[in-house]
């Protein structure tokens, strides 16, 4: 028999709804829920400040993929079994997300309008490659659109997760003896080591931040893993 209930999670929650109205969209019902992260910009997928994740299970594959997705344009029907992260789901202010302390300490937000939009882009991009190259960032954030920043700070700190970016410990695997191959621990190491061009280049000072793990992430709800 057909099962008549839509069911989710958005974050550790977990909605089983009926008689859903086809018209509803995931951003209308996730603030009606108290969740506003997810900010309303243009309401028709042009400027991503209402950008969320979705999380799938791939049955032949046997994990889940992640993409970001314009809540504004996502009835929520479509959600059956589906993982929504919002940015409620990864950070706070008492403990962000390396990708929220690192937009933040990179001055990549003014307003700060289109900043829950642009965490989740890259936190999308984070949960399928957690080392990826900087062409890929710049890909995964051409749907977000920021009025203020000028996009160059964003930019600079979200490049901070490339896996090429000698500046920062990305957390890579190529980790010794749980020492970071790459950082050095003060700017004369730098010098010494011919990288001072890296480490002088940007915006921010890159030392003192957390590192990523991509180990601590939310776990893809065993619920909808149905078989
Ligand atoms: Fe602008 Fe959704 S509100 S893309
Ligand atoms: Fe204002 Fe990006 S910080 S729109």
């Amino acid at each position: 028999s057909m099962r008549k209930t839509l069911i989710f999670f958005v974050n550790d929650i977990k909605f089983e709804l009926e008689n859903v109205d086809p018209d509803l969209t995931l951003v209308s019902f996730l603030r009606s829920k108290g969740l506003t992260g997810a900010k309303v910009g243009c309401l028709e997928g042009v400027c991503g400040s209402c950008t969320v994740v979705i999380g799938k299970w791939n049955h032949n594959y046997k994990n889940a993929k992640y993409i970001s997705a314009n809540a504004c344009l996502l009835p929520i029907f479509w959600l059956d079994l589906c993982f929504v992260i919002t940015v409620e789901g990864i950070g706070n202010p008492e403990k962000m997300h390396p990708i929220q302390e690192r937009l933040s300490r990179g001055h990549g937000s003014q307003c700060g309008y289109c900043s829950p939009g642009f965490v989740m882009a890259m936190y999308a991009l984070l949960r399928n490659n957690p080392y990826p190259e900087e062409n890929e960032i710049r890909q995964a954030l051409k749907g977000n659109l920021c009025r203020c920043t000028g996009y160059r700070p964003i930019i600079e700190a979200f490049n901070t997760f490339s896996s090429k970016n000698k500046s920062v410990c990305t957390g890579c695997p190529g980790q010794v003896n749980g020492q970071c191959c790459q950082i050095k621990s003060s700017p004369s190491d730098f010098v010494k080591d011919g990288l001072t061009d890296i480490y002088e280049q940007g915006l921010t000072k890159w030392k003192d931040f957390q590192k990523y793990d991509p180990t601590q992430e939310l776990v893809f709800p065993p619920e909808l893993i149905q078989t």
